[in-house]
């Protein structure tokens, strides 16, 4: 879907369906706002109507379709409520966004309008890429393998945002950074939607080396004999039980600004195509929820898309770490004793603590290989993540305060929660194994926590923050711009931090 600015003209425009922002009417004085005049204007008045009356607060989420019956080329108006003007958020013009394109597309509508509502808090740019960004992310589905499309499902095409004269330039630049973003969510979202038997380790390498060619960037894939030449153990072990073998593959973006040495920040995602547990089994219930378990590679290669086409001032590197957690007659076991990349050995207590095998490699490696200015990891690791935080936010684990501050804030502008959680030297003793260097479980108790340490001895001294996205990476209840499945998250929370990496550093 494309998204268009124009100036607005409300009074000459020619649409199928205008949709309308609407902020929080008074409830004393119930009057029409001006900006709004040329709106009721086309609609003979009744915009003022269902104002006066009270049948339209302007709410959040509320929403009213008119239409106009004169001489006006609109044929349909959408009302939709965005709330006090003193309280407006981004997230609440991307759910708006979202409607008028979920609403348009159940009438049939390829190119509606949006008038564009901004205020002091959230300026004209702000707004515009906000409402690009819901207007994309609602143009994705999650149901591509349903045989016969449902009615009601005619795609949107185009969205053009209304905006005023003066804004036009601003506004068509935020647009176009909100569309490259929620596109690199919509690729992360589609690839965590692939169901495990199209989507195997090889296939999601596929997937980047595809995405990297389409853009521009450098991508190398590493196959089972490059993993053993370099001595993954703990990234070979978890997939030793699975015929789709383990692959990662490592994208490479370089800024092409004057600086000499910009800093490195690597981005990491675990990418377990499917997680049965292993010989510790899951239970079968919800099982099938498990092919999400490589939401955190997904997310890094609908990142480095976006990152490609911003440009960020900072070398950015994407390493999806794959495999399958399935038992057979090879699968590893608890019991056996790993080494890892990094030399550390690592006694296996739980085949289902898999996703930080996985991670300790890939952290190992990209940590000796580009001695990066921070690391970022993004994992589905944890149930107890899930427990602690629910859907409402990711858990943030950190070394670095900077690193939580910068992120943190993002999520605050992204919508795209985030909340900080400990990492201490007792989470890290906690997690020595009386035979080996480390165990891969800690218990029930801070599981997170643990889980968090356990990654943190694989990156050395250098800047590091993980992300625990288990509770946020899919959801069962959709909205507007976001449809049952994946979520895509940490896209637009990564591209913010990338886009504003800070000049002095983080550490
Ligand atoms: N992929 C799971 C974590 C998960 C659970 C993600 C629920 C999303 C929703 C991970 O590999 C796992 O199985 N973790 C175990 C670790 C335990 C065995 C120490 C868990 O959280 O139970
Ligand atoms: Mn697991
Ligand atoms: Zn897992």
């Amino acid at each position: 879907m494309k998204v268009r600015v124009e100036t607005r003209d409300v009074g000459r425009l020619r649409s199928e369906l205008l949709a309308v922002m609407i902020p929080k009417i008074d409830s004393e004085k119930r009057r029409l706002a001006n900006r709004l005049q040329g709106v009721d204007r086309i609609l003979g008045g009744q915009l003022r109507q269902v104002i006066e009356s009270g049948d339209f607060r302007g709410n959040a989420g509320e929403t009213l379709l008119l239409f106009p019956n004169g001489e006006s080329e609109t044929r349909r108006v959408l009302l939709l409520g965005v709330g006090a003007d003193a309280e407006l958020e981004a997230e609440t013009l991307r759910r708006a966004a979202g409607s008028a394109v979920s609403q348009a597309r159940s009438k049939g509508v390829a190119n509606p309008s949006l008038l564009l509502h901004a205020t002091r808090r959230l300026p004209t740019a702000d707004a515009a890429q906000a409402c690009s960004e819901g207007a994309v992310l609602a143009s994705y589905r999650s149901d591509g393998w349903k045989t016969k499309r449902e009615q009601n499902g005619d795609e949107v095409e185009a969205l053009s945002l209304l905006v005023d004269g003066g804004d036009t330039r601003k506004a068509r630049a935020a647009a176009s950074r909100g569309a490259i973003i929620a596109e690199g969510q919509n690729l992360a979202r589609q690839l965590s939607n692939e169901p495990p038997n199209d989507l195997t380790p090889a296939a999601i390498a596929r997937e980047a080396q595809r995405m990297a060619k389409e853009v521009g960037l450098r991508c190398k894939v590493m196959n089972v004999a490059e993993l053993k030449r370099r001595k993954m153990g703990a990234l070979l072990a978890v997939g030793q039980g699975s015929a789709n073998t383990p692959r990662v593959a490592v994208l490479d973006y370089q800024p092409k600004s004057g600086r000499r040495n910009p800093p490195t920040v690597c981005v990491v995602g675990k990418g377990i195509t499917f997680d049965s547990g292993g010989i510790s089994l899951k239970p079968g219930g919800g099982m099938q929820d498990m092919k999400h378990d490589m939401s955190g590679a997904a997310t890094v290669v609908g990142l480095m898309r976006a990152v490609a086409q911003l440009r960020p001032a900072v070398r950015v590197i994407g390493v999806v770490a794959a495999a399958e957690n399935l038992p057979d007659g090879n699968a590893y076991r608890p019991g056996d004793i790993l080494t890892s990349m990094s030399g550390l050995t690592i006694e296996i207590q739980n085949t289902d603590a898999e996703g930080r095998l996985i991670l300790a490699d890939a952290l190992h490696m990209v940590n000796s290989d580009y001695e990066p200015d921070a690391i970022i990891d993004l994992a589905t690791l944890t149930g107890a993540c899930v427990v602690a935080l629910g859907s409402w936010a990711t858990g943030l684990f950190s070394n670095r305060d900077a690193l939580v501050r910068s992120i943190r804030s993002a999520g605050e502008h992204t919508g795209e929660r985030v909340w900080p959680m400990p990492v201490w030297d007792a989470h890290r003793d906690h997690m020595r194994s009386q035979i080996a260097d480390l165990k891969n479980v800690g218990g029930r108790d801070a599981g997170s926590s643990t889980a968090a340490a356990f990654l943190s001895r694989f990156v050395g001294d250098t800047a590091w923050a993980h992300l625990d996205i288990a509770g946020t990476a899919w959801t069962s209840k959709a909205q507007p711009h976001q449809p049952y499945g994946a979520t895509g998250v940490g896209v637009r929370l990564l591209a913010e931090v990338l886009d504003g990496w800070p000049r002095g550093g983080i550490s």
